[in-house]
């Protein structure tokens, strides 16, 4: 398959629907491009789905660009995005620009993602500057969990609607090359993937968008069922068959099925005939072995 990359994702604008999931690691790597994903989102759900923390605050931008590292050494034909983590794009425009950088240079990303609308406009700005291409985000994001005050969709009323659309005009007039709509009516992703010329991809907003994107963990049932949002349809449950797989793997310790004859090494007959002669282990350099060495 040829590469995907941030051209050719805003090529597909009302074409074909963009297919994005998130991974974190090689071997999902290799799954979600296997499977035809465009874009491979190293998102920072990273947080809760493999690091066990509530919400996505606390992960940091190494630990962000290591799994980024990890899913770009499967080289996918699916554009890698890094997900850029709280406060990595806060601080000053240098900073956001050396943190994108790590993502790219460190990472192997083709991109990153940024959260949040007009108030990060001089932070996404910067990063396309530096001729890295760039996600927007909009909706329930979760980076902004304490101000929202919870995970609630957004956008429901009419002002804060139009407050969404103007975020996303002013993100794609600014450059980026998809926008991702988190935890919005569907009536609103419909508006703003009519009013936009960059391609939405949405998670919980409904059918209207260019592409959808889910948590790798959700749409496989790996998480250990847990809550899971509204949003999510969960196509396997490879938790249930993981723990089935390693109780039966432990019940054959046990009885001693495992490991078998296919899965044990054994040494040439020669040498198993002096290992079964000898009465005492004799001493490196014993002439037994000596004469041993020599044959072999
Ligand atoms: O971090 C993430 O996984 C995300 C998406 C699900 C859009 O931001």
């Amino acid at each position: 398959m040829a590469k995907m990359t941030a051209p050719k994702v805003l090529a597909r604008k009302g074409g074909e629907k963009l297919r994005m999931v998130t991974a974190y690691d090689f071997p999902a790597a290799r799954i979600a491009d296997r499977a035809g994903a465009d874009i491979i989102l190293v998102g920072d759900s990273l947080a809760n789905v493999v690091l066990g923390h509530d919400n996505t605050l606390g992960v940091t931008v190494d630990e962000m660009v290591h799994h980024t590292a990890a899913v770009s050494a499967a080289q996918p034909s699916a554009m890698v995005v890094g997900d850029m983590p709280w406060l990595s794009f806060h601080m000053s425009l240098d900073d956001t620009v050396r943190n994108a950088g790590r993502f790219v240079r460190e990472g192997g990303a083709e991109g990153v993602k940024l959260e949040g609308g007009r108030k990060r406009l001089a932070a996404i700005r910067a990063v396309l500057d530096a001729e890295i291409p760039v996600m927007g985000h909009l909706g329930l994001t979760p980076q902004s969990v304490n101000a929202m005050g919870g995970y609630r969709v957004q956008g429901k009323q009419a002002a804060a609607a139009y407050d969404l659309i103007s975020d996303a005009r002013a993100l794609a007039d600014a450059g980026v090359f998809a926008l991702v709509l988190e935890g919005v009516p569907d009536l609103l992703a419909e508006i703003v993937t009519d009013e936009v010329s960059v391609p939405t991809i949405g998670i919980g907003a409904g059918t209207h968008c260019d592409g959808q994107v889910l948590v790798f963990h959700d749409v496989l049932g790996l998480g250990g069922g847990e809550y899971l949002p509204k949003f999510v349809r969960q196509y396997a449950n490879l938790a249930d068959e993981a723990v089935e797989a390693l109780e039966r793997f432990f019940a054959d310790v046990q009885s001693g099925d495992f490991p078998g004859e296919a899965e044990t090494y054994h040494m040439p007959e020669e040498s198993a005939e002096i290992l079964n002669t000898l009465t005492a282990v004799p001493t490196a350099g014993s002439d037994l072995l000596a004469d041993e060495a020599m044959e072999s």
